[in-house]
């Protein structure tokens, strides 16, 4: 199952058209249907993709762009200027299926996966490179904040939606 853009995607769309500058070396994590990869692409030539997900990895490819398989970062190499991450953000739902868990779900609390990507996303980023993520109030906010300067990242809120049962967040965070 791939994740169909939604309005999380949307949202994070809208700052990578702001913030990727050509010349960028982009990664998109997480990257679904490719719909960040495919926006940063428009501005600049070096952009990765990479899902744990293999049918994201196969369609993605088809798209032209290079994408590779991987647990967050376990089988990427190098150094970015930007990384995007709308990552599987929602607390486990036991009734929710395995395979569209995978695409929403950030383990029980739902910050998990958050958690590991913020602990090994330094080691990846370029001099003054920065992390394009989104996320929603139904993922503990405050618990996200915490996370990200513990990493030692500074954090700006870009924007916010107000949806029917959540509110999403799309974050700019930075080296302190
Ligand atoms: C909410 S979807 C976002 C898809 C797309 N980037 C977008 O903006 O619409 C989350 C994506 O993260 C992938 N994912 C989940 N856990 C992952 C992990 N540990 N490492 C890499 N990708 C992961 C899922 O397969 C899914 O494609």
């Amino acid at each position: 199952m791939i994740y169909e853009p939604a309005e999380d995607s949307f949202l994070l769309q809208k700052y990578v058209k702001k913030f990727v500058k050509k010349d960028m070396k982009v990664l998109d994590l997480g990257t679904g249907s490719g719909i960040q990869a495919e926006t940063a692409k428009e501005i600049t030539n070096n952009v990765l993709a990479a899902d744990i997900n293999k049918e994201a990895v196969e369609f993605v490819k088809k798209k032209g762009i290079k994408t590779i398989q991987s647990n967050l970062f376990s089988n990427i190499k190098g150094k970015f200027d930007l990384i995007i991450f709308n990552p599987p953000y929602l607390p486990e739902d036991k009734r929710e299926d395995k395979e569209s868990a995978l695409t929403t779900t950030g383990g029980k609390k739902g910050y998990e996966t958050l958690e590991k990507f913020f602990k090994q996303a330094k080691k990846h980023l370029n001099k003054n490179g920065k992390i394009l993520i989104v996320f929603s109030s139904l993922t503990n906010k405050e618990k996200v904040n915490e996370i990200i300067t513990k990493n030692n990242f500074k954090l700006e809120q870009l924007d916010s939606q107000n949806l029917n049962h959540e509110i999403l967040y799309a974050y700019l965070i930075y080296h302190q």
